[in-house]
């Protein structure tokens, strides 16, 4: 005798889900229900913010018993995968569009083959409609800043029109892993305190700020970023949609932006340059912008950006290749190992604090986390191309008689190809303002080297210093 044989005719069962994406649960009542023999219409689905619309809908919660003889369910791999998509959608419908499909695969098992079919085509729309509001959630979420008793806290507001917001979870802790934040959603908030991520209940709009100095900050980058010349409404609007544009500060400038855009080009066309906007107006500018510069990859990473410093109309400017840890830590250029070792030879060979603006060809540290370490890494030339706008404007305004790059990076961003350190070091570049370039091995090169080879390179390291001190004394 089966179990099934006690079941009355056509019991019905309510599966209450923990959570509206909660798919480990649906999937255990779902194995259950195959299990039993358990028809997709007898079976009701909701979660927490799926209530059941029917009032009078039947079953009571509990799960059937297996039949005895009952198989393994069959589940091919590419219906889980889209399936874990599928949940996070917000139709309601959903759990049991999956119910049916997993119901009809045990007698089809190559069902999903099956473009034509109604059920999988839903599912794969399903699916495609959640990929595209993840994709959007990470691209137009926007934190403005809360000054709190604890420091700073970053703080977005977001309608995701799925389930998304759990999925979504690890990106923002990846890429904003150094900041405090919290992500308040119609559908839940995520709280995230540097170390450990916290749920917590759906939040109204009023929840969340609305304007703040970084609202400036995007929209003079965006501004900057705005490149009339490349502007395709139809395309913009394709992948900016308007209902996202009242959470972003910078949306606000766009139908400006684009009513300026012929004129603009017009103007850039004549003069025959490429525009990234107007530089900014003095150094402090640049700090402020460069904090919220996204342009690249490692300006996405969460750190803060480091802006150069020392005498404005110094004769010389130092630039190395990005902050390290402790850079990035202290907000300031050279501050940590390689930093002390480059101030030793700058001492000794006579080049003093006040004769030198010290800054970096990227502005934010790359690096990838190894448990708490936060590990170097170069920047590829493509971003070190990138920031050179932010190293040009800096150099406008220092105006230096003598450059000094630290290494290839360094190098890169100055002459705008990539260099054989060795090869050019010890000579003379002329930039096109005309000042002087000279080219040496980076500080923390020398101290990762062996024992036996550091002390020759050192020496190295210090006649090129020298040399430059050399030049400083003659022009
Ligand atoms: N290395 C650099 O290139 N720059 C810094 O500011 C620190 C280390």
């Amino acid at each position: 005798m089966t179990p099934s044989r006690d079941l009355p005719l056509a019991e019905a069962f309510r599966i209450s889900l923990a959570a509206p994406d909660d798919f480990d649960g649906w999937r255990d009542a779902a194995r259950r229900m195959i299990c039993a023999d358990v028809s997709p219409d007898r079976v009701t689905w909701e979660s927490p913010a799926d209530q059941s619309a029917d009032l009078f809908s039947r079953g009571n919660g509990r799960l059937p018993s297996p039949l005895v003889d009952a198989p393994q369910p069959r589940a091919s791999r590419d219906f889980l995968q889209l399936a874990q998509s599928v949940i996070l959608h917000s139709d309601t419908e959903r759990f049991s569009l999956l119910y049916r499909t997993l119901w009809r695969l045990q007698s089809l098992p190559r069902l999903m083959e099956d473009k034509a079919d109604s059920d999988v085509r839903r599912m794969e729309d399903f699916a495609r409609q959640v990929r595209r509001d993840i994709h959007k959630m990470r691209a137009f979420v926007r934190f403005r800043i809360l000054e709190s008793g604890t420091g700073e806290h970053y703080v977005a507001w977001f309608e995701p029109e799925h389930h998304i917001l759990r999925a979504n979870a690890g990106f923002f802790t990846r890429r904003f892993t150094a900041m405090r934040w919290s992500i308040l959603t119609p559908r839940g908030t995520l709280h995230w305190d540097g170390e450990a991520l916290q749920e917590g209940p759906p939040a109204t709009r009023a929840d969340a700020p609305s304007g703040d100095p970084v609202e400036a900050l995007w929209r003079g980058y965006f501004a900057s970023i705005f490149n009339p010349a490349r502007l395709k409404v139809g395309a913009m609007l394709k992948e900016m949609p308007r209902k996202y544009w009242k959470n972003m500060p910078e949306a606000a400038l766009i139908p400006d932006l684009i009513a300026g855009a012929q004129a603009r080009e017009a103007q850039m066309v004549k003069a025959g340059e490429q525009s990234f906007g107007e530089r900014p107006p003095n150094l402090d500018a640049i700090g402020a912008a460069i904090q919220a510069c996204r342009r690249c990859e490692i300006g996405c990473n969460g750190t803060r950006a480091v802006m150069g410093e020392g005498p404005v109309a110094g004769p010389l400017m130092i630039v190395g290749e990005q902050p390290g840890d402790t850079e990035e830590a202290q907000g300031r250029p050279f501050v940590g190992p390689a930093g002390q070792l480059l101030r030793t030879h700058l001492e000794t060979a006579g080049i003093a604090d006040n004769q030198a603006y010290v800054t970096n060809a990227v502005k934010h540290f790359k690096f990838v986390a190894q448990g708490k370490r936060r590990l170097h890494q170069t920047p590829t030339a493509r971003e070190i191309d990138m920031c050179r706008w932010w190293l040009e404007s800096e150099r406008m305004l220092v105006q230096p008689r003598l450059v000094l790059a630290l290494g290839a990076s360094a190098a890169r961003s100055l002459l705008g190809k990539t260099v054989s350190v060795q090869k050019v070091r010890g000579q003379p570049h002329v930039l096109d303002d005309g000042s002087e370039l000279w080219i040496t091995t980076h500080p923390s090169y020398l101290l990762r080297l062996p024992e036996q080879s550091r002390a020759a390179e050192e020496v190295k390291f210090a006649n090129d210093l020298r040399t430059v001190a050399t030049r400083l004394s003659e022009l």
